[in-house]
């Protein structure tokens, strides 16, 4: 089956056999995307909060479960949460209470701070999900590859034996002449890509260059090693 009749398909069965809220309780972790500025995430922003506050000993972490609640997870704080509504989800009613002994974490810890109240509540409007980010993913951006500000920085680990009045293998990378007659000859790129076709860089007992590093040599090169 292809994969947009599956969705097709799920989408279907979620709105009309299950209805909406099955759909939107699901508990499948959803898989990691690069942190999008605008949303809030379970595990990065909401599980630390609380569990930091609530899931601990004596209180609702997974051995003490005060009133049967465990804190310490998303299926047991989903027991206190209606995702996409906060102003009917327990857990805001509990957080914002004004008496200090009603309200969690109870006197005499610190109420959360509003910035704290406001993410679970964003992250509630948001769907409640099971959701998780990574900081960077995504962030290799090999458009316009600039010398000055990028390869100079890649390459500054290089410069140890690579500049000064004898560089190894007499090649100087410290200056833009140097590291452009190894990238028009394809050496710069063969040694970084480690691919067999030059002496591979850096030279072990250093580890191979990040491959976003490496795609980048690779899309300056293939401009023409412009000095920008
Ligand atoms: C520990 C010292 C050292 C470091 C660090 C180092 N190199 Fe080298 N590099 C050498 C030596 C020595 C040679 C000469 C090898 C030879 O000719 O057999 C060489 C050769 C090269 C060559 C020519 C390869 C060939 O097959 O002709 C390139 C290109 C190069 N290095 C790029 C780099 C880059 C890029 C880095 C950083 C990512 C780097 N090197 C880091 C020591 C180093």
């Amino acid at each position: 089956m292809k994969k947009a009749s599956i969705i097709f398909l799920t989408v279907i069965s979620c709105f009309g056999l299950l209805g909406l809220t099955q759909c939107t309780k699901d508990k499948t972790p959803v898989p990691p995307e690069p942190c999008d500025p605008n949303k809030v995430y379970f595990q990065n922003d909401v599980l630390p909060i609380v569990s930091s506050g609530c899931a601990k000993s004596g209180c609702h972490d997974a051995t003490s479960k005060v009133e049967g609640l465990n804190l310490s997870n998303y299926e047991g704080i989903m027991e206190i949460v209606k995702p996409g509504n906060p102003g009917d989800s327990e857990i805001m009613e509990v957080i914002t209470d004004s008496d200090p002994n009603k309200r969690m974490p109870p006197a005499p810890a610190p109420a959360l701070s509003q910035e704290q109240i406001d993410k679970i509540s964003k992250w509630i409007s948001q769907g409640a999900l099971n959701n998780y980010c990574l900081a960077d993913t995504g962030a290799c951006t090999t458009g316009t590859v600039s010398y000055s500000k990028d390869i100079t920085d890649i390459l500054s680990n290089c410069q140890s034996c690579h500049s000064g009045t004898s560089p190894s293998g007499g090649i100087n990378l410290s200056n833009h002449a140097g590291v452009k007659t190894v990238g028009d000859n394809g050496k710069l790129y063969n040694a970084v890509a480690q691919n067999g076709q030059a002496q591979a860089m850096p030279p072990a007992p250093s580890t191979k260059l990040p491959s976003c590093d490496i795609s980048k040599i690779k899309s300056w090169v293939d401009a023409g090693c412009p000095n920008n």
